[in-house]
């Protein structure tokens, strides 16, 4: 009678030397919690694509955020809803913007807890485009270019505002050329040497963003993101996009959206020594939820699994409104 040679069973066989052997392993220090901010008084509005996220008012923002850090997770990242809009987001770089005075309130209650500041225009362009938009009617249609330079000066004036207030970490996302080279000029200029940019270098154009556009308010009014954002068929590109970033000084990578990437995340984690960030955007949770309302899936089993996967493909640091979530899970492990 012929045995197996090898058992891999035997790594298997209880929960002991499962734990013993396991390669990778999430923690809450791994995460970052996006909020939402509004201006208001009394608002905690749950985004109804996204069940379980909310729209924050200045007023109702520390109950959430003492569950954050109560949490151990160590970092938030912050979108804004303005009161206003224009064509040049000026909203986004204003002193009192709703992103700024949620930075200063959070850093005043939690020193500790790491402010990310997403710099784009997006959420205060009446037009809801990146950047600056040259709009000119072809067919009877509205249409626009997003013009590169121009925006570049308005969204390094949204960093050194953001970090003014008190970013720790500035997360540009709004995919112009030579948005890294730009930011990190104006920040050392503004005396900001040491607030790291995590550049959303691999973003690719992708209907994952779906509800977090219902939520941030900012789906463009006319044409799409396709000529800033990524083709989601390509690779080779996102290593140019990677290292670009590299050379102009970013101090980490991201890779958005997560799931269907992560090839993307395996690659830069092989060819950069920066920490890699994923970031597991507002669809990928809306799917998980939805199925799971229908009791067509185990919540909370898929989602570590999916997370686990993140961090298992390279990333050191995953972006998920499923923090909460995860971090109170490990706990109860
Ligand atoms: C701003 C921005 C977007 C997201 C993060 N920053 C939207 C977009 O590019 O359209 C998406 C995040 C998510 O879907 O969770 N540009």
């Amino acid at each position: 009678m012929s045995f197996p040679i090898v058992r891999h069973r035997r790594l298997r066989q209880n929960a002991g030397i499962r734990s013993m052997v396991r390669e990778t392993v999430l923690h809450a220090e791994d995460l970052v919690q996006p909020i939402f901010v509004t201006y208001g008084s009394g608002i905690k509005n749950e985004i109804s694509s996204m069940p379980g996220v909310y729209h924050f008012s200045l007023d109702t923002l520390k109950e959430e955020v003492d569950e954050i850090a109560g949490l151990g997770i160590p970092a938030v990242l912050l979108f804004g809803i303005p009161e206003t809009k224009d064509s040049v987001g000026t909203s986004g770089f204003a002193e009192d913007g709703i992103v700024q005075e949620a930075t200063r309130l959070i850093k005043a209650w939690y020193p500790d807890l790491l402010v990310i500041a997403d710099t784009c225009l997006c959420e205060f362009t009446d037009h809801g485009h990146c950047g600056m938009v040259h709009t000119f009617e072809r067919d009877g249609h509205t249409c626009g270019d997003v013009l590169n330079d121009e925006s570049l000066e308005l969204l390094v004036r949204t960093a050194v505002s953001q970090a003014k207030a008190g970013a720790d970490i500035i997360a540009p996302s709004n995919m112009m050329d030579g948005f890294v080279q730009a930011i990190r000029a104006g920040l050392d200029d503004a005396g900001f040497y040491n607030v790291p940019i995590m550049s959303y270098s691999v973003k690719y154009a992708s209907a994952f963003y779906g509800p977090f556009r219902e939520a941030a308010d900012s789906a463009p009014q006319f044409g799409d993101r396709k000529t800033y954002q990524m083709d989601p068929a390509n690779v080779r590109e996102a290593l140019r996009e990677a290292e670009t970033d590299v050379l102009e000084g970013a101090d980490m990578l991201m890779v958005k959206p997560a799931m269907a990437y992560l090839d993307v995340v395996r690659l830069l984690r092989d060819q950069f020594d920066l920490p890699i960030v994923a970031y597991n955007v507002s669809g990928e949770y809306s799917m998980i939820k939805a199925a799971a309302q229908q009791g067509w899936i185990s919540e909370q089993a898929i989602v570590m699994e999916l997370l686990t996967g993140m961090k298992r493909a390279g990333a050191d640091i995953i972006i998920t409104y499923f923090s909460k979530d995860a971090a109170r899970w490990m706990r109860s492990l």
